[in-house]
């Protein structure tokens, strides 16, 4: 069975996706499957934002295969990490938890650089292109620390 890592935002276009690609290239696709979602449905179906979509190419990630969609309660059940990008998704994902176990597998990404600093990766839906290059360098960063856990497990 592969192990399953969810990484999520509020519109699923912006900074999940990128955590998506990001992760899914640093790890081996026979042992592991990514995916993303958001907490919001405003963007379900669509494609990721031109700027994330940029930016990844521009790193050799190619995620024009995804797809937004949004977070569901049977989440917990398939996946056994679930990354969210800021505070507000992660209290949003927590209020659809039902058991112990389920809060559990909830983290926030950017722990995996400063345990318990509760650092976000900032929205950059609303600025420039600077925006969506600076959370491609902090999510790169978190994102090679938990693949080296992962791959140590
Ligand atoms: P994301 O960015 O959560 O990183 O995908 C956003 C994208 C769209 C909206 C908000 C955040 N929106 O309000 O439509």
């Amino acid at each position: 069975m592969k192990t399953k890592i969810l990484m999520v935002c509020l519109g699923n276009i912006c900074r999940s996706p990128l955590a998506e690609g990001i992760l899914a290239s640093k790890l081996d696709p026979t042992k592991f499957m990514v995916d993303s979602a958001g907490t919001a449905g405003y963007h379900v179906g669509e494609l990721a934002d031109r700027r994330s979509i940029a930016t990844a190419k521009q790193y050799g990630i190619d995620i024009t295969y995804q797809r937004s969609r949004k977070f569901v309660r049977s989440d917990f059940q398939t996946f056994e990490y679930i990354f969210a990008m800021d505070q507000s998704n992660y209290n949003n994902i927590l209020s659809l938890a039902k058991t112990a176990e389920d809060r559990s597998k909830v983290h926030l990404m950017l722990n995996q650089i400063s345990p318990n600093s509760n650092a976000e990766v900032p929205d950059p839906y609303y600025g420039g292109d600077q925006g969506f290059e600076n959370v491609f360098q902090m999510l790169d960063e978190a994102c090679s620390i938990f693949a080296a856990k992962l791959s140590k497990s």
